[in-house]
């Protein structure tokens, strides 16, 4: 148990290990924590539980240094397996203790544990007093699941902010100001690009609403990774930031290729565009962290992406790329395509209509060549680099 605050204390799990969280769908090379908390007031509250394969490790710690029998409620800010695994092995330890949650979080909670608990159903504005604190529920619909919702501990200024503001970064220290910039808005980005992007609009609103109330912040405490002390406020403003079509100066050039046709030819577009004076980044999507280059798309103004052509359609990691980037629901990004072939050529024309159906704005004509590039070739490819770059404002 680490205090956090006068009798806010942390009680959750580092995962130094995970290596990919939702499945395998998301990649997170710096591990991550599942952050409970628990405060010790007149009432005894645990805000949170850890992912399962941890559940035994957490609840012998809560009962070595708490006792379970004076948990006195749980507030369960969001259902997902990652936050409520330990939930319940803790209550059939303890089945009568009071569970409060949102209406959604208790239908989630059902349907994934099959249990009659006790459910206290709360919506925004709720309160409950638990002694010297006030617990105040602010749901979080849709940031990132129905049931999302952030407790706020009046009296302490701390807000449990579950996955808003979260980072997947597994590290010794507990707070912001002890990390390394760098490192943890690396994190910070891409949590944000690759969970929360479909959502920005609601993030927007969210925030507005959560502002105009006022609250005093010292901390912001979301379930993983480190916690907001330093200038807490910082990560709002950021996601207040990302929410709106948020661009760096940058276009990403993601290819995937069989014989390096299309590489050579990703190359020299990137050389057009880099003449032109946009930071271009480069990457081979069959090799390079799927979600590495979501977070990089996510900054980008621009992008333009490469296939060769197979079996009448495009290389399935590039597929892969374009599924994610149309559920991701990028806004104001301008778009074209490229590829070499052999003899049917689809390739171009396919990641066009995809990147149409993204909502990308394709703002070139696609260009292929069969085979290997000539020279002549890639100078065209070249100058495609360069016609891109017109797109990009501010490039210099
Ligand atoms: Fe960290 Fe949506 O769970």
């Amino acid at each position: 148990m680490i205090e956090l605050k006068n009798n806010l204390y942390w009680v959750g799990v580092k995962d130094w290990e995970l290596k990919r969280f939702h499945g395998e769908e998301l990649s997170t090379h710096r591990g991550s924590s599942y952050n409970s908390y628990l405060i010790r007031d007149a009432k005894t509250v645990l805000v949170d539980t850890v992912w399962g394969p941890f559940k035994e490790e957490f609840v012998s710690r809560l009962e070595q240094e708490v006792g379970l029998e004076n948990i006195d409620l749980i507030v369960v800010n969001h259902s997902e397996t990652d936050h409520s695994g330990a939930l319940a092995y803790l209550m059939s330890k303890i089945p009568n203790t009071p569970i409060y949650c949102t209406q959604n979080g208790e239908k989630m909670l059902r349907k994934h544990y099959h249990q009659d608990w006790n459910f206290n159903v709360v919506k925004t504005g709720d309160s409950l007093n638990i002694g010297e604190y006030e617990l105040v529920f602010v749901e979080m619909t849709m940031l990132h699941w129905p049931d999302s919702m952030a407790t706020y501990v009046k009296g302490a200024n701390v807000l449990l902010s579950n996955d808003t503001f979260g980072q997947h970064y597994a590290t010794s220290k507990m707070f912001n100001d002890e990390v390394e910039t760098g490192e943890l808005y690396q994190e910070a980005i891409k949590y944000y690009a690759n969970i929360l992007t479909p959502f920005s609009h609601l993030v927007k609103q969210k925030i507005e609403q959560i502002k105009s109330w006022n609250l005093p912040i010292d901390l912001i405490a979301p379930s993983h990774g480190v916690i907001w002390r330093k200038d807490p406020l910082q990560i709002v403003d950021k996601y207040y930031e990302w929410s709106q079509d948020y661009h760096e100066n940058s276009v990403v050039i993601a290819y995937d290729t069989m014989w390096e046709g299309t590489k050579k030819m990703a190359q020299a577009i990137g050389e057009g565009l880099a003449e032109q004076g946009v930071t271009v980044k480069i990457y081979n999507v069959a090799k390079k962290d799927k979600n590495d280059v979501i977070t990089e798309i996510f900054k980008a103004k621009g992008v333009l992406l490469g296939s060769s052509t197979i079996n009448n359609g495009i290389l399935s990691a590039m597929a892969a790329l374009l599924e994610e980037i149309k559920g991701l629901k990028f806004k104001n990004k301008v778009a074209a395509a490229f590829g070499s072939y052999g003899w049917s050529g689809e390739g171009v024309k396919i990641i066009t209509q995809k990147l149409d159906e993204a909502k990308l704005q394709v703002v070139e004509d696609g260009i292929k060549f069969a085979y290997q590039p000539t020279v002549e070739e890639l100078e065209q490819c070249k100058q495609f680099g360069r016609n891109f770059a017109r797109h990009i404002p501010d490039r210099r």
